[in-house]
């Protein structure tokens, strides 16, 4: 019995969801996946009613189930940052899920703004180490609002959480048998001390991988490459900071926010699956949004459950719904509505 928390969370966050639980409803039954989900109404609309996003002990929840499905997290009308450090930060954190898995995959008949590029060259995975560098929280002010003010936020790196980080992306690049290719991503000619850690763990663990090209970009180059020539890239690994803002742009070129999906991973905890997109409010409630990001995170809990034929259904399901054209355009109130998109992919699987 796979045991699910389903955390719907802000704005667009409990429709695209309600999608993603259609397509697992329909793809029970013919793979004979037994499965249970238990909602949890935690969020900004939680925060605003109640004082709080969600219970004080909702990491000890959390835990035990053996996933986690996610929404969307933000809302205009709670103080920035709140929603996004209880619902997701905290868990990624305090259930050690280090490992932020995300695919870069366009798939046949979806639009990418990379002129003369397709599906077969934009497929890679970033593997983003999620529980480390700027956003661990470390840091204050001295002479708050003053002209002499001075704010410091610092960029934290052990050796423990680079080197778990980096020998799952060879791990990954092994067994994905690809190109065999691993790039670190870092800035390691500016960021002398964090990021020469991370050369220095690169090269030492890339020892035990003899079979595995090891490659390196900055990641100002790399965002250049990832646009110029995507297919050099097969796993990148690269820390919290740069995998957050590239795996944005990872999200553009293969095909846009609608379709990226991440999966918070822990291997030997509770994992957490989530669209890469944001709460969007000012989409809410209008069932205007693509939920095929969602429906992929979904596809990734599945394959990281171990429910492999299930997973293999859905990701069929969303290729032969995307190939068939009847998505021209997956952009939020130009693609078609966002339960009928689901349908679609239900009824494929
Ligand atoms: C993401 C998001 C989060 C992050 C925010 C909402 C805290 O942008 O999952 O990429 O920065 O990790
Ligand atoms: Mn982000």
């Amino acid at each position: 019995m796979l045991k699910i928390a389903v955390v719907p969370g802000d704005g667009i966050g409990p429709e695209v969801v309600r999608e993603g639980l259609k397509v697992l409803a329909a793809v029970a039954g013919p793979t004979g996946l037994k499965y249970e989900t238990t909602e949890f109404d935690w969020g900004g609309e939680r925060y605003l009613k109640t004082g709080e996003v969600r219970p004080e002990n909702g990491l000890e929840i959390l835990r035990e189930f053996d996933a986690i499905f996610l929404g969307a997290v933000g809302h205009p009308e709670v103080p920035v940052g709140l929603v996004e450090r209880k619902l997701l930060l905290e868990v990624r954190f305090g259930l050690d899920q280090y490992v932020n898995l995300r695919p870069i995959k366009l798939y046949p008949g979806v639009w990418t703004p990379i002129k003369d590029k397709g599906p077969e060259e934009i497929d890679f995975v970033v593997v983003r180490e999620n529980t480390e560098d700027m956003y661990v929280g470390t840091g204050g002010f001295a002479h708050y609002g003053t002209p002499d003010e001075v704010a410091t936020q610092v960029a934290v790196y052990t050796r423990k959480g680079t080197e778990r980080i980096i020998r799952y992306a060879f791990e990954l690049a092994r067994a994905r048998n690809k190109d065999k290719k691993l790039t670190v991503v870092d800035k390691s000619n500016v960021l002398t001390y964090g990021h020469d850690l991370w050369q220095r763990t690169f090269r030492e663990v890339g020892e035990e991988y003899p079979d595995i090209q090891q490659d390196r970009a900055y990641v100002d180059a790399a965002c250049m490459w990832m646009v110029k020539n995507p297919e050099w890239f097969d796993v990148i690994v690269t820390t919290n900071m740069f995998g957050d803002i590239i795996t944005d742009l990872g999200a553009m070129i293969q095909g846009g926010m609608g379709v990226a999906a991440s999966g918070n991973i822990n291997p030997e905890g509770t994992s957490m699956f989530e669209p890469i997109h944001g709460s969007a409010p000012k989409y809410t409630g209008q069932n205007k949004v693509a939920p095929i990001a969602c429906i992929a995170a979904m596809q990734m809990l599945l394959e990281h459950a171990g429910a492999t034929e299930a997973a293999a259904r859905v990701e069929s399901a969303i290729v032969s719904v995307l190939g068939s054209g009847k998505i021209p355009d997956l952009s939020a109130g130009k693609c078609p509505p966002t339960s009928e998109i689901g349908d679609m992919i239900a009824g494929e699987v």
